[in-house]
């Protein structure tokens, strides 16, 4: 898709189709009354009768009026007045999916934006780009019936931009394009399914990323060089499933930044039955998407060489099946982390904590500024915060911060749960340094506080994504979160 801006009356540009806000209360959009004055006030005639009431995501397809140079009008139901960013996303969102279902090739959106304060041009365009292509989003399903034909849609104007910020709109186009292209990377991948996507396919993908930009090199670690790591926790997960493990580390080597790099870590675990504690099967499907954090940063190296960013950043990601088998790992069952601290294993199907503090613990010798771990946790993040927010752990509040605005910024929210010791102190065990579970309550911090006893030292964060990354029921698949949070992240840590 190419996007582009438009500085003047879209009234005026040629384009098949021409989109336009409406309010529940009458009103046309700023730039859509434009659009009625040129048509002579045919605009507003046709709304007159009544048939379109402006609720929000509803649209209308038109034959274009007199006086304009398009060939449609397309309709947008904006609800109230007062535009909240969700509002115009999901206004967008509608238009966008509306236009694919037609012959449409170009398109100018006029929508009622938000508040310049909530979202500047640099944003508007980056946002609206995110948007854009999200909606555009085709699952990668393995149905054998014919494919739908894509889209005609191939090319949208973004109206509105004053002037004198048409170089930050440009600059939000080129951002938001890296950011959705990782999305859709690793909505790919996390959509994929178990027999599919193994530790070894991922590795694959990593491989294939570093033939496509020069600035990132991968290197594979096989299970004997898990083995000479001492990665115990990991290769404790990994003992029942036939398939061979892997830690792909990608590594992104800035232009010129030689500052210590951001190190992203991500959940690689392609399925997850729970092990001997094995889960319930209602809905186990699911636990496909329990490589999401590893899709997560394959997808974020992705964006950071295709935005070419002045940051170093590095990818690990311990990938493995959690699987029930007689080589399998017990409850009761002992094993001694990379960082030498010993671990009683009382629950198996809490096992991304123990491929992660290996991970985790791997990532100090890049000196990071910062570490990020992202994360299927614990189905208590999504009991805590539902599907909106995605969790956010650290032992450093100021990054915290961090994340938390640019979940803002890029409409892709997170929230901090506190992280105080007596968490870590539930984590007691009579046999080993500690145990990989603490009971029910408090369920995702406790999670993190066993992360956070081997992250001391380092500026770290834990992002809990179970409730954000991937949607169930219907419309069940991954939501590409959170790759435009952490592109807004890097991008603002790259220019700082
Ligand atoms: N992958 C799951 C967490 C999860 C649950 C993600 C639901 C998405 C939706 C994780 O490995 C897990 O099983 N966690 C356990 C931890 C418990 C045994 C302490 C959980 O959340 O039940
Ligand atoms: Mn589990
Ligand atoms: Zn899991």
């Amino acid at each position: 898709m190419k996007f582009d801006i438009l500085t003047s009356n879209p009234a005026q540009t040629t384009v098949d189709c021409l989109v336009v806000g409406v309010h529940d209360s009458g009103a046309l959009s700023p730039l859509g009354v434009a659009v009625d004055r040129k048509s002579g006030g045919a605009l507003m005639r046709f709304l007159a009768h009544g048939d379109f009431a402006g609720r929000l995501g509803e649209t209308l397809l038109l034959p274009a009026f007199r006086g304009l140079k398009c060939s449609r009008v397309l309709l947008v139901g904006q609800g109230k007045l007062e535009v909240s960013r969700r509002g115009w996303r999901k206004a967008l969102t509608s238009a966008v999916a509306a236009l694919a279902k037609t012959r449409v090739r170009s398109a100018a959106i006029a929508l009622t934006r938000p508040a310049t304060r909530e979202l500047d041009d640099y944003l508007y365009t980056r946002s609206a780009v995110e948007a854009a292509s999200a909606a555009l989003y085709r699952v990668n399903d393995l149905k054998s019936g014919k494919k739908a034909p894509p889209p005609a849609l191939e090319a949208i104007k973004l109206a509105g931009v004053r002037a004198t910020s048409a170089a930050a709109a440009r600059r939000g186009i080129v951002h938001g394009l890296a950011s959705a292209n990782g999305a859709k990377l690793m909505r790919d991948l996390a959509n994929l399914p178990g027999n599919v996507c193994t530790p070894t396919y991922l590795a694959e993908q990593a491989v294939a990323l570093a033939g496509r930009h020069d600035r990132i090199k991968v290197r594979v670690l096989d299970e004997a060089e898990i083995r000479a790591e001492k990665m115990g926790c990991f290769l404790a997960v990994t003992r029942g499933s036939d398939e061979p493990p892997k830690f792909i580390v990608i590594e992104y080597k800035a232009p010129r930044a030689a500052r210590a790099p951001v190190v992203l870590v991500g959940k690689g675990i392609t399925f997850d039955t729970g092990g001997i504690s094995l889960k319930d099967p209602g809905a186990m499907d699911e636990m496909k998407f329990d490589m999401s954090g590893a899709a997560t940063v394959i997808g974020m190296m992705s964006v950071v060489a295709e935005l070419g960013l002045n940051l170093n950043v590095v990818g690990l990601v311990p990938t493995c099946e959690n699987m029930p088998s007689g080589r399998a790992i017990k409850p009761g069952d002992i094993v001694t982390s990379a960082a030498g601290l010993t671990v009683e294993i009382l629950n198996t199907d809490a096992e991304g904590r123990l491929i992660l503090c290996d991970a985790l613990h791997y990532s100090r010798r890049y000196k990071p500024q910062a570490v990020i771990d992202i994360a299927t946790l614990t189905g208590a993040c999504v009991i805590a915060l539902g599907h909106h927010h995605t969790g956010v752990m650290t032992n450093d509040d100021q990054l915290a911060a961090e994340l938390v605005e640019s979940g803002v910024r890029a409409d892709d929210r997170a929230w901090q749960m506190p992280l105080t010791d007596e968490y870590g102190e539930q984590l007691r065990s009579n046999f080993a340094d500690m145990a990989n579970v603490a009971g029910r309550d408090g369920g995702a911090i406790t999670a993190a506080a066993f992360l956070g006893k081997f992250t001391e030292g380092l500026r770290w964060a834990h992002m809990d994504i179970a409730g954000s990354t991937y949607v169930g029921g219907a419309a069940k698949g991954s939501t590409g979160r959170p790759v435009a949070l952490l592109s807004d992240f890097l991008l603002r840590r790259a220019s700082r």
